[in-house]
């Protein structure tokens, strides 16, 4: 099953969310449809219903876990429930900029990699970096959040240039002129 908007509401209250992350996961599937639904105008082949359930319960984990577990907590949250495998994949691969196997096992992780792969991954992986709580910032500023914690830059940069090579723009440039276009 691949959640609704109400669908996945229901599932962020019966698993114990707060407004905040409620507020947080929302903004991060505004910015998701904006990507998904360039990708259709497009004509590229997109699953707008698994990127924006995706987007909207990626950081169900958090509920349980603060920190990088987050993401396969989610995603073990979501199984049980019996959602899609393509949304359990969103909400496992959405943080940081990807974990490597190797990474994985040093932080404590079940060792494979939790690369966002596919375009719906990506773009939620991405929409979540432009979205700190519940404001759409500039890319720029995870950069250099990124910075702070010595986390991997360049792979970050990689998230956001694939990104824009397969969706033929700019997807930062592209959010922030339909946020304006649309208020
Ligand atoms: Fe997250």
């Amino acid at each position: 099953m691949k959640p609704s908007e109400e669908e996945a509401l229901r599932l962020h209250r019966r698993h114990g969310s707060n407004d905040a992350i409620i507020r947080h996961c929302r903004t991060v599937a505004m910015v998701a449809a904006i990507l998904g639904e360039e990708f259709e105008r497009r004509g590229k082949e997109i699953d707008i219903k698994a990127t924006i359930a995706g987007a909207l319960l990626h950081d169900i984990g958090r509920n349980r876990v603060q920190t990088v577990r987050h993401g396969l907590e989610g995603s073990l949250i979501l199984e049980k429930e019996g959602i899609d495998e393509s949304v359990v994949q969103i909400v496992r691969r959405h943080v940081g900029a990807g974990i490597s196997a190797t990474e994985a096992k040093e932080l404590g992780l079940p060792e494979h990699d939790y690369f966002p792969r596919t375009r719906e991954q990506i773009i939620v992986c991405f929409a979540d970096k432009m979205v700190d709580a519940d404001i759409v910032r500039p890319f720029e500023e995870e950069v250099r959040r990124f910075e702070k914690k010595g986390h991997d830059v360049g792979r970050l940069m990689a998230l956001k240039r694939n990104l824009g090579a397969d969706l033929g723009t700019d997807p930062e440039a592209l959010v922030f002129d339909k946020i304006k276009g649309t208020s």
